[in-house]
């Protein structure tokens, strides 16, 4: 079936959660907020039934760990971001009918019913295991809790739940060397009871639902990821915690256990729902349990997993839900070629982009979608920021309206003049202008963003080489009937742009209104030929946009670089200098160059490979922990350092006799020392 065909009666769209423990940055509106939100105003201009839901996530470890830090209640910490996170999205110019939090009354009642529900079904799998614990802290150590080596890419400060430097999700029994997080301490293991969702189970559903009936629909990207989960095959995944912060198990001599946050946080969806049903007077249910409501998450590629393996199969599990019927996740948006950082304040935020660039929305938005991280990362400069301002807003859609607005008022006081007679160019444009709200509906009906806004831009275009070509101001001293016929189709391609941009330029398309005298239409009204009639009188031209001044743009820029030097400053300093020691105690190392013959992984270990060292006098054993750095195929072949005479140590059963010599940086990450050309085995080193 074709899904994006399927008619529906109403739509579900939810907006990722955002964490409330730091504001909105502009990683957050490229990826989520902005294409939820023009989604959404373009359904409702559609004359959809559309509830658009978000709200604050106010649970889970990284949230705990902050109100540790600036020891505080965790509810002081997301009282403080969830204030700010609502109020910036309204000044944005977010749409949300509803911007509920997790710690809400509410959302309490609607998780824990709905673990119930899954409880009394018998859904979930007992299960009592040993843990990590901390017993300095004298508490369990789940997700963010616990530190190590990441098995996969060796990231040394990968997390209980997810290394971030490869994206991999983990458990804290995969992490190797772990630590707690709370006292640094090495964990103990403790017996702990725990609730497991058999995801397994839900496996044929998944396939079912996923790769056969939404291998078209949903973006490559998502459909990827979500193959990659079902194929390397699901597993049961514990939905509860022993922590004091979320929301308490409804279950008898349970305390101190809480959902996970990955539980609770899309339950919010639901109840945010509810909330805003009560005081709407609606009836929640129907955007959730029926099967004419269209349901679409968004989210960040980061979530995938979550929205579409293990909610979907929550939903299923409880019974009566709908399942989204896409789920189009955005990839990430670096700021000047870095990754974003909350942590390392690498980032444009929100609430002082407002402050800063006050009245200016619109360029956020126009940015932040022409350059949204749609199929793959993408980065935001500020140089990029001021070149579409002035080169796009500003030079191709002001420029129009302005010039249009501008001669009306000039030859005909502001009153849109009659459309006289048609040549062929003036056809020309009014069948060209008459495609948009469909071309641009399509690309929105598709999640296509970017494309979406540059047929908007297009348009405008459209308008300025119409004008431009038509000449009215030499025109007018000749023939001013043409001129007419000439200003009555540009101010019909202004009222369109004014109708069109609603979406993306929301402050934009009211001051073009307001301009054109004119009150807001719906969607497809804009593909009618007149949307002003002859005779209907304009109000005052006025700037729809403002240069941005390399001044301005320097000041964010000296920001940024401030930034990176504070970053730069609290990192970890190098290991201070060691004593000095004698020339004979260093004589006595016998160091020389030898090349790795073979390499294999060590059974049964993560970490250590086996080598070959042929070192000119012999060739032997060494047992290395570097598996986790190097592929054993790259390392056949390469000479290196290796201390001869370190007395021989018996690792996993193995013998190893000497020590290749590395070096390694502060982030755990590991070099071979090579010589710069060459030499024969055995060379000594000294
Ligand atoms: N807080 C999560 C994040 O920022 C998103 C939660 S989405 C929800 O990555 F579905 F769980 F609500
Ligand atoms: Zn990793």
């Amino acid at each position: 079936m074709d899904h994006s065909k399927k008619a529906f009666a109403r739509h579900t769209v939810t907006a990722a959660l955002p964490y409330a423990n730091g504001p909105i940055h502009i990683g957050h509106l490229a990826g989520v907020y902005i294409p939820a939100d023009i989604y959404v105003r373009y359904l409702r201009m559609k004359g959809e039934d559309v509830v658009f839901i978000c709200g604050s996530d106010e649970h889970g470890v990284p949230i705990t760990i902050k109100a540790r830090q600036e020891n505080v209640h965790p509810q002081v910490v997301v009282d403080k971001y969830h204030h700010q996170i609502r109020d910036s999205f309204a000044r944005f110019g977010i749409s949300f009918d509803v911007y509920s939090r997790t710690s809400a009354k509410i959302h309490h009642e609607t998780a824990s019913a709905f673990f119930k529900t899954l409880y009394d079904k018998g859904v979930f799998i007992e299960k009592d295991t040993a843990q990590h614990y901390d017993e300095e802290s004298g508490q369990f150590l789940a997700d963010r809790y616990i530190t190590g080596l990441c098995p996969h890419c060796s990231y040394e400060k990968a997390y209980g739940d997810q290394c971030e430097n490869c994206g991999t999700s983990l458990s804290p029994d995969e992490l190797i060397n772990p630590r707690s997080v709370l006292s640094g301490n090495k964990p103990v293991m403790k017996n702990t009871r725990h609730w497991y969702l058999p995801l397994d189970r839900y496996e044929p559903m998944l396939r079912q639902w996923i790769l056969e009936s939404h291998r078209h629909d949903w973006k490559p990207n998502v459909y990827g990821q979500c193959k990659s989960w079902i194929e390397q095959g699901l597993q049961p995944r514990a939905v509860t915690r022993d922590l004091d912060w979320g929301v308490k198990l409804p279950l008898e001599g349970t305390e101190g256990k809480v959902l996970y946050v990955w539980f609770d946080a899309p339950i919010g969806y639901v109840s945010a729902t509810r909330e805003w049903a009560l005081s709407a007077g609606e009836d929640w249910e129907k955007y959730w349990k029926s099967d004419d409501t269209k349901l679409v998450h968004f989210i960040g590629k980061d979530n995938i997993v979550f929205h579409c393996i293990i909610f979907p199969a929550m939903l299923k599990a409880e019974g009566s839900y709908i399942l989204p019927e896409n789920v189009p996740a955005n990839e990430f948006l670096n700021l000047e070629g870095d990754k974003i950082s909350t942590s390392r304040n690498w980032a444009v935020w929100l609430h002082e982009y407002l402050d800063e660039f006050a009245g200016k929305q619109d360029v956020l938005r126009y940015v932040l979608c022409s350059a949204a991280p749609e199929t793959k990362d993408n980065d935001f400069t500020w140089k990029d920021f001021q070149a579409r301002n002035n080169n796009e807003l500003l030079a191709v859609l002001g420029n129009f309206v302005n010039r249009t607005l501008v001669l009306t008022h000039k030859y005909f006081d502001g009153a849109v003049p009659g459309a006289g007679h048609y040549g062929p160019e003036d056809e020309k444009a009014l069948e060209g202008m008459q495609a948009f709200p469909d071309s641009i509906g399509h690309s929105l009906d598709h999640y296509r963003f970017r494309e979406a806004l540059s047929g908007l831009m297009n348009l405008a275009r459209l308008g300025n080489r119409y004008l431009t070509e038509a000449e009215p101001w030499k025109v007018y001293k000749t023939d001013p009937q043409r001129v007419e016929t000439t200003l009555n189709i540009c101010l019909q391609i202004c009222a369109r742009l004014a109708v069109l941009s609603a979406p993306f330029l929301t402050f934009t398309s009211d001051k073009l209104l307001k301009m054109l005298n004119m009150s807001p239409m719906g969607w497809e009204d804009a593909a009618k030929p007149v949307l002003l009639v002859a005779g209907h009188q304009t109000g005052r031209p006025e700037l729809l946009f403002e240069r941005i001044e390399d001044s301005q743009i320097e000041a964010q820029v000296d920001k940024l670089l401030k930034t990176r030097e504070t970053n730069r400053e609290s990192a970890p300093q190098p290991a201070p200098l060691k004593e000095n020691i004698a020339f004979d105690d260093f004589a006595r190392m016998d160091i020389r160059l030898g090349t790795i013959v073979s390499a294999d992984k060590v059974a049964k270990t993560r970490k250590l490979l086996r080598l070959t060292v042929d070192t000119g006098v012999d060739r032997r054993t060494v047992v290395s922990g570097i598996a986790g750095h190097y592929n054993p195929d790259e390392l056949k072949g390469r000479q290196v350092v290796i201390l001869a005479n370190l007395e021989p140590r018996t690792i996993r059963g193995i013998e190893s006799h000497g020590m290749l010599l590395m070096a390694e940086d502060s982030d755990g990450r590991l070099a071979f020392l090579s010589p710069d050309k060459p030499l024969d085995n055995g060379s000594l080193i000294g």
